[in-house]
């Protein structure tokens, strides 16, 4: 069953990368799309291994996407979800997901 999340969560992420303009909407799509899955949307329950990120400070998320993106923060799960993101993908969710409330 986790193979196949991951699985449908890379074919989702690869139907949506990169056909959205710069805007809140495009953070939530793909969040919704993609993240919550995982993550939940406002899930605030620190449900391992799965950290919440609503509400959490956008930089930090900025930060830790780049981080899983060019690998200095290790996660075979987020290093693969990251290298599909650009900066205004991360852009996007990190606004998206810092302005919700859990
Ligand atoms: C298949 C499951 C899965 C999906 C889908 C997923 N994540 Fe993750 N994510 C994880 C796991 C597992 C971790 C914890 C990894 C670690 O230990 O660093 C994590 C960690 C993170 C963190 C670090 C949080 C912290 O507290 O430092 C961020 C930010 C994050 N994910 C963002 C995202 C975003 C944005 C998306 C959608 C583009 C996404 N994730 C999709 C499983 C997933």
């Amino acid at each position: 069953m986790k193979i196949l999340a991951y699985t449908m969560a890379a074919l989702l992420l690869s139907l949506s990368a990169n056909s959205y303009a710069a805007s809140a909407f495009a953070g939530k799509y793909k969040a919704a799309a993609v993240c919550s899955q995982c993550h939940g949307i406002r899930a605030t329950s620190s449900e391992a291994p799965f950290p919440p990120l609503a509400g959490r400070d956008e930089l930090y998320l900025e930060k830790a996407l780049k981080q899983y993106r060019n690998k200095t923060r290790r996660s075979d799960v987020m290093n693969n979800i990251a290298a599909g993101l650009s900066d205004r993908d991360i852009n996007n969710i990190a606004e998206y997901y810092s302005r919700l409330k859990p």
